[in-house]
């Protein structure tokens, strides 16, 4: 380095983090790359660049701890040609292996846990210093005080902000009130300042948060209370929420799914089963008819909303009849997007102890279920041709003269345009469905 170049400090070290698992997931991986950087750490997309590789794993279902180990099996040839290299595992795996990573994988450098990354910067110093470095625990002192502000870089017009974490309703086949520990909500006050920091870097739709996030208590007025603050935030145009809980659904929510008009009329409410007799076993904590009866109180605040929703096939104990009665509920219901997935024994959790369903019963059960939502979300999309959206668009298509952006209804929308730049709300009559996205024309 020439003796002029050495005024502008050290280059910056590149992190690379890949991220597995749900939103709260990417959330997290924002937060850490925004740790670290007061370590002089600069994020890169290239692997085979960085100082630190970061993997931020996801532990809902099967196979995950074997999929993060091969993972970590690949990067071996990175960490022998650059043996200054940093591995870190952080996420829900991470939580449940803990030093058992480090013993089977000795190349990993740092361990942590979902509610420990604010103290990466030192664990980070640990490792620089030729340390292991591992924080597995769930501390008293709350992690988004020690996080404080959001970077200031321009940043695109949709983000994540996590308001709730943790889960204590202990469904039967559920690994997340272990990785994440119990209900904890954030003061509404942080929650409100950090909105005002993203819209500042340019964000104009926030979608909150949390495992639970409808029992979010740290407004007194709930999940409700909290939206309406948003609602009054300059700039924000959007709100959404994500995931929530039937029995959390309040009237003061419902309610808001009527009269905000910031709050997008989109709702993914899991109900995982229509068996009552399963729903029990899952300890889900309400019936088939209850979830009806919620689902018309919802539709007749906002007629229009799209419904999204998430469902287990082969728990424990389900028989063809109790396969039925889900299908029964699907076509009743009418999802928009769905999310459906085998069951999936997890180590620790009650039905993991349970007879299992065999799997190529689970499987046809998949594949018949995944028909009819398929239906379902076909037929939806098609019903959108001719109806007029508002499209905030978020990115240029793959095609030249392409923009792509999302409705209300979270569909992906794409037309050709040269007008409308990234963060634009713009009205879209909807001309065609194609499988994933629909085609509009801007009015
Ligand atoms: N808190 C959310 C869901 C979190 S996990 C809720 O209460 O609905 C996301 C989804 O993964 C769940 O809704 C469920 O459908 C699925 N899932 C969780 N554990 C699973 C398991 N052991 N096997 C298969 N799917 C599972
Ligand atoms: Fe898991 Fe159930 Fe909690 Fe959702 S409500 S995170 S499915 S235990
Ligand atoms: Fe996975 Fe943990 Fe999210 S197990 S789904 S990353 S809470």
């Amino acid at each position: 380095m020439s003796d002029s170049d050495s005024n502008a400090g050290p280059p910056p070290k590149k992190l690379f983090i890949k991220t597995y698992g749900c939103q709260m997931n990417v959330y997290d991986s924002e937060r850490m790359a925004e740790s670290l950087g007061t370590q002089g750490y600069v994020t890169t997309d290239v692997a085979a660049d960085a100082d630190m590789i970061l993997l931020n794993t996801c532990h809902i279902r099967e196979k995950a701890a074997e999929k993060m180990y091969s993972e970590l099996g690949r990067l071996k040839p990175l960490k022998a040609d650059k043996p200054d290299l940093k591995i870190g595992v952080a996420g829900c795996v991470a939580q449940a292996e803990g030093a058992e990573i480090i013993r089977r994988q000795p190349m990993v450098d740092l361990v942590v846990g979902p509610q420990s990354y604010h103290r990466l910067p030192a664990m980070e110093q640990a490792v620089a210093r030729g340390e292991k470095a591992l924080d597995t625990d769930f501390p008293e002192d709350d992690k988004f005080d020690t996080l404080k502000s959001r970077s200031k870089a321009k940043r695109g017009p949709t983000a994540f902000l996590t308001v709730q974490e943790g889960c204590d309703k202990f469904c039967a086949f559920c690994v997340v009130p272990y990785t994440r520990g119990a209900e904890f909500s954030r003061p509404a006050d942080r929650i409100i300042r950090e909105a005002h920091e993203l819209v500042e870097a340019g964000v104009r739709e926030i979608t909150l948060l949390g495992q639970n996030v409808n029992a979010y208590h740290g407004h007194a007025g709930g999940l409700a209370g909290l939206i309406w603050d948003l609602d009054k935030v300059d700039g924000l145009k959007r709100i959404r929420f994500t995931t929530s809980h039937p029995n959390d659904m309040d009237d003061a929510l419902i309610d808001a799914h009527g009269t905000c008009d910031k709050l997008m009329p989109y709702l993914h409410l899991p109900v995982q089963s229509g068996s009552d007799k399963v729903l029990k076993a899952m300890n889900r904590k309400h019936t088939r008819d209850q979830y009806f009866a919620l689902i018309e109180r919802i539709r007749a605040a906002r007629p229009d909303l799209l419904l999204s929703g998430d469902f287990i096939v082969g728990f424990p104990g389900e028989t063809e009849a109790d396969f039925e009665d889900t299908m029964d509920l699907v076509r009743t219901v009418g999802y928009g997007q769905a999310y459906s997935f085998k069951y999936s024994t997890r180590p620790g959790t009650p039905a993991a102890e349970r007879a299992q369903v065999d799997e190529d019963v689970k499987l046809e059960r998949l594949h018949r279920l995944q028909a009819l939502l398929g239906d379902q979300q076909r037929a939806i999309q098609a019903s959108m041709i001719g109806r007029t959206v508002k499209v905030l668009f978020e990115k240029k298509g793959r095609e030249s003269g392409q923009m792509i952006g999302k409705s209300e209804y979270l569909h992906a929308v794409f037309a050709d345009t040269t007008d409308v730049a990234i963060g634009d709300l713009r009205k879209v009559k909807i001309v065609k469905s194609e499988s994933n996205s629909l085609g509009g024309e801007i009015c």
